[in-house]
């Protein structure tokens, strides 16, 4: 079998030649802001570098996220601790840390000490991997204090989980689905509004790890899904219209399309075989709520990712009357 020329180890080595190999700092720590996608990644054209078939948007939330401590461990593996508990070696968290760090390991061969502290649930929807990577690599580059540009640094998250790219930047963002091969061009880059007045409020129906993971979720109805063959062209316009919409503050605009674009992700996955659903009947309740409130004129609109819990997109005044309905 041809071996695979371009890795995730030949982008590493690319974009970090030049760069120091020691490390300056004895252990940094540093933050990343969770993402909520208003205009979703679903499907990949590149599963190993994680190369998305469209284009996505999103707004990072300021006060949930992952802090994260990484220092180099003197011991002859890496160590991980989450949430205060020292992970075992062969915990899934730990081995995906792992193999990330093996793609950065110098020719001295360090190993890490991750220490992570996490505000969200893990694995249930809500963009904890797309903290968890950005952190990583903020972390890597103050650690080695590597002098690369934010675009570099959203490529190297990308390769740890895809939503992770947009999670370098506060605010709202936009991942570029780029057209090269090697990825060069799909990056996330900031799309510099100051817009407060624009809420995220998130209603947690349930904590639980989700029971699909989104990279087998995302293969499955790339795969098998006939509405896949309508989504990244839809997929497509509603980044660009959402990013518009956002630019000229239209929260009405940004809502209508973000919700119209989370539920066609959802009957997007459901038409997989086996079907893909993150749904509980609970999420369907609250969607009714939503729906409710906006006959009786109140703008808020809904979005879901991986998992049942829904995020409720709303404006600062009726923070009161959203915060009701949860
Ligand atoms: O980056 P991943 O593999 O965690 O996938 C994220 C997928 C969604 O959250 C459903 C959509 C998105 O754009 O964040």
């Amino acid at each position: 079998m041809l071996e695979k020329a371009i890795t995730k180890a030949s982008i590493v080595k690319m974009i970090l030649s030049g760069q120091p190999v020691v490390p300056s700092e004895k252990a940094v720590t540093v933050f990343a802001p969770t993402n909520i996608a208003l205009a979703k990644y679903w499907g990949k054209r590149d599963t190993d570098l994680h190369l998305p078939m469209n284009s996505s948007v999103s707004l990072s939330l300021k006060d949930y996220g992952c802090t994260t401590t990484l220092s180099i461990c003197e011991g002859d593996c890496d160590r991980v601790i989450l949430n205060g508990e020292a992970l075992p070696a062969e915990h899934p968290f730990v081995e995906k840390a792992s193999a990330f760090f093996d793609l950065f390991r110098t020719k001295a061969h360090y190993y890490f000490k991750l220490e992570t502290n996490s505000n969200i649930p893990i694995a249930a929807g809500l963009a904890s991997s797309a903290c968890g990577f950005a952190a990583v690599v903020k972390a890597l580059a103050a650690l080695f204090q590597w002098n690369l540009s934010l675009r570099e640094l959203s490529i190297l998250a990308r390769l740890g989980s895809g939503s992770a790219s947009r999670s370098l930047y506060d605010g709202f963002s936009i991942w570029h689905k780029g057209r090269r091969e090697d990825g060069m061009d799909s990056f996330a880059e900031s799309l510099e509004v100051d817009w407060p007045e624009f809420q995220i409020g998130l209603c947690l129906l349930n904590k639980a790890e989700k029971k699909i993971s989104s990279r087998e979720g995302m293969q499955r109805t790339v795969e098998t899904s006939v509405l896949y063959q309508v989504w990244p062209d839809k997929a497509e316009q509603d980044a660009e219209a959402i990013k518009r919409a956002i630019l000229k503050k239209d929260f009405q605009t940004v809502g209508e399309l973000a919700e119209n674009n989370a539920l066609t992700m959802h009957a997007t996955m459901l038409a997989a075989k086996p079907p893909v659903c993150y749904w509980e009947p609970e999420t369907l309740a609250i969607l009714d709520k939503v729906w409710a409130l906006r006959k009786e004129g109140v703008p808020v609109y809904a979005t879901m990712d991986a998992g049942p819990n829904v995020k409720l997109l709303h404006l600062k005044k009726d923070a009161d009357v959203v915060a009701a309905l949860l």
